[in-house]
């Protein structure tokens, strides 16, 4: 019970296979009391229908799409309604289709805004809005991939994004580090969900993935939970703007 007596908001569930709900399961499992985000009302009885696998309900749904400050003020009202809380989780991105099918070379500035608005600045998006009702020595936590440091065939967009998220992370853990809040990211390897199947041969990646990593096998998305509810704990209370990889250890190798 890592997480008893805390309060976390969790962005954004689209489904069963979504990392946000694999976190939710974890952080609910060690004691979390849990605000849970969705998209839009698209997505909101998808998400209902999963809560009874929780130990307790949720203290709140809320939508948040990102690209609205308005929704993202109202989500930190939600939030707010239960006290100040400890963290929260960006579990969330988004690049237009084409962009992970056709060359990167090809990738207009209309989406390249758009995957960098929604996948990197909404980070920051997200601690402005956040910040007043977050409790010194809060943790946040973001999702990345590897394809912000390498080059992975088909992330295009997406990979530039992720380099932004996380540098977005280290300075926002410099700005926040004064009031003892934490900022880290986890570099999850390839997990079969919504957005990974938008990644054209993305089957072909966790493939790849598992005859080269070193533990022979793709990372499950509960121990890529099992890493945010370490930095969601006191257990990780001398690490901030760390990008922490959870890919049975792919990221090592040189051939
Ligand atoms: N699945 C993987 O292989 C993998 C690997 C590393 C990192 N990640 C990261 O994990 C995070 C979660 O993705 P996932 O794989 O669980 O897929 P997912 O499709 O389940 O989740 C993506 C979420 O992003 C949300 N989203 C998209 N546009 C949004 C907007 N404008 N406003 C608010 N929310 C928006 C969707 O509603 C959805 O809930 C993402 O940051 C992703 O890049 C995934």
């Amino acid at each position: 019970m890592l997480l008893k007596g805390k309060k976390f908001a969790i962005f954004n569930i689209a489904n069963k296979r979504s990392i946000a709900w694999a976190i939710a399961k974890e952080m609910d499992a060690h004691g979390a009391e849990l605000i849970l985000g969705y998209q839009s009302e698209r997505t909101k009885d998808t998400v209902v229908s999963l809560l009874e696998e929780l130990e307790k309900p949720p203290l709140a749904l809320v939508a948040c799409d990102v690209t609205s400050d308005e929704q993202l003020a109202a989500a930190r009202d939600v939030a707010g309604q239960f006290g100040k809380i400890d963290g929260f989780v960006h579990c969330l991105a988004y690049a237009p289709r084409e962009c992970l099918e056709e060359p990167f070379l090809q990738t207009s500035r209309e989406n390249f805004w758009t995957a960098l608005n929604i996948s990197a600045y909404s980070l920051v998006g997200m601690a402005q809005a956040f910040r007043p009702i977050l409790k010194n020595e809060a943790s946040i936590i973001a999702l990345s991939y590897f394809g912000a440091e390498k080059v992975m065939p088909n992330y295009n967009v997406m990979g530039v994004a992720k380099a932004a998220l996380e540098a977005s992370v280290r300075y926002l853990a410099y700005d926040l580090g004064v009031d003892q809040i934490r900022v880290n990211a986890i570099s999850a390897g390839p997990v079969n969900t919504l957005a990974a199947r938008g990644v054209s041969g993305f089957l072909g990646i966790l493939d790849l993935h598992e005859k080269r990593a070193p533990l022979r096998r793709n990372v499950e998305a509960c121990e890529v939970a099992d890493t945010a509810v370490f930095f969601a704990s006191k257990l990780s209370s001398g690490i901030t703007g760390e990008i922490m990889h959870v890919d049975t250890g792919y990221n090592i190798m040189g051939m």
